[in-house]
């Protein structure tokens, strides 16, 4: 599975970096809330919109353009995932070696939760905007 999923990476990146980067105004045209993150991507671009924040809760709309990479990570946190248009693929890898274990494709209609403590990872091979949440509210998050 681990080859499988390095060369998935490895062929997006090949064939993604003429695509052009949006910057935030390409993207804000509905979004006039400049209550906003920009995440830490390896590749593209990763915007995060504050829909609701409170201590037990925080929801956000997110965008991803296409041949973005949200690198690995994890937190204390549920996380729940669901795409609204485009899609995403999420990983996650494995607790002790950070190795890729599972793929799961996420598209309008599908929802997805990780556990907390759970590290993944996700990419993305076109525009994409869904709603995330976390339980309880993420710091990283952008805050209302
Ligand atoms: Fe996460």
């Amino acid at each position: 599975m681990k080859n499988v999923l390095s060369e998935a990476i490895i062929r997006l990146r090949e064939i993604t970096p003429n695509l052009p980067i949006p910057s935030f105004q390409d993207v804000k045209e509905d979004n006039d809330d400049p209550d906003y993150v920009e995440m830490s991507m390896f590749s593209g671009v990763g915007y995060g919109f504050n829909l609701m924040f409170e201590e037990n809760v925080a929801v956000a709309k997110w965008f991803s353009n296409a041949g973005a990479i949200f690198p690995m990570h994890e937190h204390g946190e549920l996380e729940v995932i669901t795409v609204y248009s485009g899609s995403m693929t999420l990983i996650l890898h494995d607790r002790d070696t950070g190795d890729p274990k599972e793929e799961i494709c996420l598209y309008p209609g599908v929802c997805y939760y990780t556990e907390p403590n759970t590290p993944h990872s996700a990419y993305f091979t076109e525009d994409t905007w869904y709603i995330a949440l976390t339980v309880p509210a993420s710091e990283a998050w952008p805050h209302g």
